[in-house]
């Protein structure tokens, strides 16, 4: 889930040390820099079919808590509050359904922190 759409889109700014080439597009020193996460999560050469949703994937090395020396630091406490919240959510509904169009998402217009801002589901 965090792969397909994680809460964090981009990692906060960077700033080139030195110049550097990525993917034919050279970044000059002292540039700033927004690395996506969101698409290191969608690429194609690191993920199997990426843009198919699949909580079972069983090689699943996505950005979604960062990279580096700045990853998250609570990243352990989120996986675990994450399967507490949907152990018991799943446990007293059977399951989720969405019960809204998924056109009438309203997703924040930005891309560092997001998420629709209101989800209605009815039990499965
Ligand atoms: C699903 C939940 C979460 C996601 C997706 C997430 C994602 C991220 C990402 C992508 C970064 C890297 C930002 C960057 O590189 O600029 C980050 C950093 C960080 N996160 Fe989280 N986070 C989550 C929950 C939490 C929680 C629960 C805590 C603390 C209790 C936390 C504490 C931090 C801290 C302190 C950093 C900064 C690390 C540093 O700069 O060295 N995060 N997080």
């Amino acid at each position: 889930m965090l792969r397909w759409h994680g809460p964090v889109e981009s990692t906060t700014l960077r700033i080139a040390f030195e110049d550097v080439e990525i993917g034919g597009t050279t970044i000059s020193r002292g540039a700033p820099v927004i690395p996506i996460l969101f698409g290191a999560n969608r690429d194609p050469r690191k993920f199997e079919d990426p843009e198919t949703f699949d909580v079972g994937r069983q090689r699943n090395p996505h950005m979604a808590f960062g990279f580096g020396i700045h990853s998250c630091l609570g990243a352990p406490l989120a996986r675990m509050e994450a399967i507490a919240a949907f152990d018991v959510l799943f446990e007293r509904t059977g399951g989720l359904a969405l019960a809204m169009d998924e056109s009438d998402l309203d997703w924040p217009k930005g891309f560092f922190l997001r998420g629709p801002q209101r989800l209605e589901v009815t039990a499965a």
